[in-house]
C-alpha cells in the first residue's frame, strides 16, 4: 500500500510533509537565521547579497525578492518560518496569508471580519472522484524493501577506544575482538543496503534542553560526535533521507510520535557497533538510518513499546518501492551499571537467558518491566530495551518464517560491561498460493 498524501488532493492548501521539507530545507533554515537583530539588519541592509549567502535555488530567492509567497511554498516554504522573514519586513501574519488569495489587503481583511472564507465552498472542497481515482490506483508495490537480519551488540566506547588505538591484540581485549571475528566475515558477506541502526545518543547530540523518546534520522549524513575526546577517527555516516522519510511518514501514521532529525551528531552507541562489524574503514560500507531511543532520562520506553515499535518498522520497510535489503541493528547492554555503590554489577544468568529469549521468545521477553532491568542488569542494562525494537522486525514474530542464529557471543568484561552479541538472519514465509 502507497503511503496515504490524500491532503494534497484540498484545493489551494499545499501541506508541508516531509518532501516539502526536504524541497525547501535551506529556505526555511534562512527564514530561521533572521531570529537575531543583527541578522534582520543585514538582511534589510542588502537582500540579494544575504540570499546569496545561503544555498538556495534561484526561484527561492526570486519568491522572496518578489514577495511572491504562493512561490516560495511551491519552492518547500513553511508559513510558520516565512512568519519569521515577513516580520522582518514588517508584515503581520494577515497580511502574509492575504497575500497568497489574490485579493487586495482591504478584501481580504473585510472578509475575515464578515466571518472568513467558506469552507463549504466547492473551491475548498476535495473532488471526490479524484480522492476515489487516488485511492483505486492504490495497490500494493510489485517490488519492496525487505528485512533480511537483525545485528544486537553492546557499544561500550572503551572498544571503539581499543580499536582507535591499536590495542585489540592486548590479552584483555584479545577475546573480545576473537567473538566479532565470525561476525566481520559475516558481515562482509551481507552488505545490506542501509541499515537501520538502534541506539541511544548519551548525552551528546540531545542534553537536558530536549529529550525525545524516538529519534529518526531523516538526514543526509550524520557527523562522529565529540564525546570529550575528540570525534573518533571513523567515517562519518551516510543517511538515506528518501527510505528514512518513508519510515517516519509509515511510523507517525502508525502510531509512533516520533522525533525526526535532519542533522545530529552520532555518538559511540552508533559507531561502535558499525566498527565492531565493519572493521576499519575508509567508509562505511552502506547507508545508516539511525534511530535513537531515549534510555537516559526516565520514563523511558517500555519494552513492549520498543516491541511494537520493531514490528511497525518491518511494515513501513516492506511498504517501500524499491528492492533494498535492510537490516535493523539494536544496541547497547548487557548487563552494566555505571554508576554508584552498585557500578560493576554484571548478571551472566539473567544475560544469557535475555540471548535465549530473544530467540525463542521475543514477545514474552517485551513484557518484562523496567524494574527488572535495573535491578537484574544494572542501571544501564535498560539499554537492552533497544533489542526489541531490532527483534520485532523479524518476519517470526508476525508472518511466520523462522529466524536462523547465524553467530552469539558472550564475554565479560568490557570497561564495566558484559558483551553480548547476536546475528539472526530472517527466513521470510515462503508464498502461499493466494499470495
Ligand atoms: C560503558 C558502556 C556503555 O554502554 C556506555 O554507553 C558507556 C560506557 C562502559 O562499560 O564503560
Ligand atoms: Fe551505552
Amino acid at each position: 500500500m502507497a503511503i496515504d498524501r490524500s491532503y494534497r488532493l484540498v484545493p489551494g492548501t499545499t501541506i508541508f510533509d516531509a518532501e516539502q521539507s526536504a524541497r525547501g530545507y535551506h529556505l526555511n533554515q534562512f527564514c530561521m537565521s533572521l531570529m537575531t537583530a543583527e541578522n534582520r539588519a543585514a538582511y534589510l541592509a542588502d537582500e540579494r547579497g544575504y540570499l546569496d549567502a545561503w544555498p538556495l535555488r534561484e526561484e527561492q530567492r526570486r519568491a522572496l525578492l518578489d514577495r511572491d509567497l504562493n512561490a516560495a511554498m511551491r519552492e518547500g516554504g513553511n508559513i510558520y518560518f516565512l512568519a519569521k522573514w515577513g516580520a522582518t519586513l514588517g508584515f503581520s501574519f494577515q497580511q502574509m496569508a492575504g497575500s497568497m488569495t489574490g485579493m487586495t489587503e482591504q478584501e481580504y481583511r473585510d472578509m475575515m471580519v464578515a466571518g472568513g472564507r467558506s469552507a463549504t465552498a466547492p473551491a475548498s472542497r476535495i473532488d471526490h472522484a479524484v480522492l476515489e481515482a487516488a485511492h483505486a490506483a492504490d495497490t500494493p508495490p510489485a517490488e519492496h524493501a525487505a528485512v533480511s537480519a537483525a545485528v544486537f551488540t553492546s557499544h561500550v566506547p572503551a572498544i571503539g577506544a581499543a580499536m582507535d588505538h591499536g590495542k585489540t591484540d592486548e590479552p584483555y581485549w584479545q577475546p573480545v575482538f576473537a567473538g566479532y571475528e565470525p561476525s566481520r566475515r559475516w558481515a562482509a558477506a551481507h552488505v545490506p543496503d542501509v541499515v537501520v541502526l538502534v541506539y541511544n545518543d548519551h548525552a551528546s547530540a540531545f542534553d537536558l534542553s530536549l529529550i525525545p523518546t524516538f529519534v529518526l534520522g531523516t538526514g543526509a549524513a550524520y557527523p562522529t560526535a565529540d564525546e570529550g575526546y575528540g570525534p573518533r577517527p571513523v567515517p562519518g555516516v551516510e543517511g538515506d533521507p528518501e527510505l528514512a522519510a518513508h519510515l517516519a511518514h509509515c511510523l507517525i501514521q502508525d502510531d509512533f510520535d516520533l522525533t525526526l532529525a535532519n542533522e545530529m551528531p552520532v555518538d559511540h552507541g552508533l559507531t561502535v557497533p558499525l566498527s565492531l562489524m565493519f572493521g576499519e574503514v575508509e567508509k562505511w560500507p552502506c547507508k545508516v538510518i539511525p534511530l535513537h531511543v531515549n534510555v537516559v532520562q526516565y520514563p523511558v520506553p517500555s519494552g513492549a513499546r520498543c516491541f511494537e515499535l520493531g514490528r511497525a518498522l518491518r511494515r513501513a520497510v516492506e511498504s517501500y518501492p524499491r528492492p533494498l535489503d535492510v537490516q535493523v541493528w539494536g544496541t547497547g547492554g548487557m548487563s552494566h551499571q555505571l554508576q554508584g555503590p552498585r557500578a560493576g554489577l554484571i548478571n551472566r544468568e539473567w544475560d544469557n537467558a535475555f540471548l535465549d529469549r530473544l530467540v525463542t521468545d521475543p514477545a514474552g521477553l517485551a513484557r518484562v518491566p523496567h524494574l527488572e532491568y535495573v535491578e537484574e542488569a544494572g542501571s544501564e542494562g535498560i539499554e537492552l530495551v533497544m533489542w526489541l525494537i531490532a527483534r520485532g522486525a523479524l518476519s517470526d514474530v508476525d508472518d511466520g518464517g523462522t529466524v536462523d542464529v547465524e553467530h552469539r557471543f558472550y564475554h565479560v568484561p568490557a570497561s564495566n560491561t558484559a558483551v553480548g552479541h547476536l546475528i539472526l538472519t530472517n527466513q521470510h514465509p515462503q508464498p502461499t498460493e493466494e499470495n
